[in-house]
């Protein structure tokens, strides 16, 4: 292979951060810089301010800059910077555990902690199929994900994974033993919908077709995400979750609800499991665990599966499996520090109360050149345009620079614009972020 060397870059300074999922050339040619942050805004680096309406990367759910989250973090950090987890112990960890189990749906209240949403999923995964084993059903290691679903970038959440680009460079090296669902993203029957789509229920039942191909004695769990963020906001059709939960009930399968995006109030309820009262069997977290200011995840089990594991001698580790910065002290500190925030101010539950007005700002976008589906749920948001001809993300990523560029930061996956903004977001602010999507759709030919 000829090894050319990319040309000297424009702003040499920004060259040896290789940045992730960014387009790097682009990016280092005209950089956006975020250098400060408070409440519902962000400064760039000259100044000027920004609207953030998608919560940093979904995670911000309290807004920025809460100072009792700093100063829980600071206290900790020099009280004790750091402790083990392994074979010792320390109080933060036990009193998050408790007070998440509290908001937790019902009996998810054995908990695991980890660093990010990946690992989180990376974990579930893992349990699932150790239970299976500590049950004496070891030949159950399959994994059931879905098209279109993001479930991190680890190994095995890229291989339960269905987005074609996090896949397609990584070759053979998925896990072995994994199907997927059909997506149930379908503009042909559910564009526009508000809310959940009523059209497409039944592919649940693709479960039922898979199980059959493999049989249920090779099935370890299926993982969905409750609603999916980053492959564009994908809805699951009314009574979807629900029938996916007979079904893997019925066949002894075990349900992961991956709600690293919708945990934490993004939906109306603490969690979507409650929001949609489907209750699973593990559930992988993170983002909004510590509003982000802190790396964590958390991934919450039911109690059987974790009593299952506490067999053998007392003394024999149960799970061989954990990280360096499993319940990290200060993250733990920030973590409840965010906890108290979200239940002082009703946060967790905010986003219902706004998702009236929420639903009418997003569907007033219908109509606009090139939006073939504007979609919902609780606080998030997506406008999915038809790609140009030829250049598939083309008009996304011009649509999300020119929103950057007006003072409104959007995500942009594709040719659909997410929106997710943090759940202290005021009415206002809701319409100037639809508002200047609107006039930057209506310019972008
Ligand atoms: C549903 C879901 N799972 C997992 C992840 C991965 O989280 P992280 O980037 O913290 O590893 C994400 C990130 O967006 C996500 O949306």
């Amino acid at each position: 292979m000829n090894a050319q060397l990319t040309p000297a870059a424009i702003n040499p300074e920004l060259d040896a951060f290789w940045m992730p999922f960014t387009a790097n050339r682009q990016f280092k040619a005209n950089p956006r810089l975020l250098a400060r942050a408070q409440g519902m805004f962000y400064w760039t680096q000259d100044g000027r301010e920004v609207l953030d309406g998608v919560a940093g990367l979904w995670c911000v759910n309290a807004g920025h800059g809460r100072h009792e989250i700093t100063e829980a973090v600071t206290k900790q950090l020099a009280t004790m910077e750091f402790a083990p987890t392994f074979q010792m112990g320390h109080p933060l960890a036990f009193e998050l555990a408790n007070r998440l189990a509290k908001v937790a749906p019902p009996g998810l209240d054995r908990i695991f902690f980890t660093n990010s949403g990946s690992e989180s999923v990376d974990t579930a995964l893992k349990i699932a199929i150790a239970y299976h084993r500590a049950r004496g059903a070891g030949q159950r290691t399959r994994l059931i994900g879905r098209e279109k679903g993001y479930h991190g970038v680890g190994f095995g959440g890229m291989s339960v994974g269905g987005m074609v680009n996090n896949r397609k460079f990584f070759g053979s090296s998925m896990l072995p033993g994994v199907d997927h669902l059909p997506h149930t993203l379908d503009i042909e029957h559910n564009a526009f919908s508000r809310g959940l789509p009523q059209w497409g229920t039944q592919l649940a039942n693709e479960l039922e077709r898979l199980i059959a191909l493999h049989d249920a004695s090779t099935i370890a769990a299926v993982i969905v995400e409750p609603i999916s963020g980053s492959a564009g906001v994908v809805l699951p059709p009314a009574g979807y979750l629900k029938r996916l939960r007979e079904i893997c009930d019925k066949h002894d399968i075990l349900l992961i609800f991956d709600e690293v995006i919708t945990g934490f109030g993004r939906i109306g309820k603490p969690f979507a499991a409650q929001a949609f009262d489907v209750t699973p069997d593990l559930m992988t977290t993170a983002k909004g665990l510590t509003n982000g200011a802190i790396p964590m995840g958390a991934v919450f089990s039911q109690r059987k599966i974790y009593d299952a594991f506490m067999q053998g001698p007392e003394n024999a580790i149960e799970l061989f499996h954990g990280y360096t910065y499993s319940a990290h002290p200060v993250a733990c500190a920030a973590a409840l520090a965010a906890l108290d925030i979200y239940l002082k101010e009703g946060l967790l539950t905010r986003a219902a109360s706004l998702s009236a007005q929420w639903e009418n700002a997003v569907h007033s976008l219908r109509g606009l050149p090139h939006v073939i589906d504007v979609r919902n749920y609780g606080l998030i948001g997506a406008v999915e345009m038809e790609p140009r001809q030829g250049k598939p993300g083309a008009r996304g990523f011009e649509v999300f620079l020119k929103c950057f560029e007006r003072g409104v930061m959007l995500r942009q996956t594709g040719d659909t614009i997410a929106m997710a903004p943090p759940l202290v977001i005021l009415p206002a602010q809701i319409e100037r972020i639809v508002e200047t999507l609107g006039a930057v759709i209506r310019e972008t030919a």
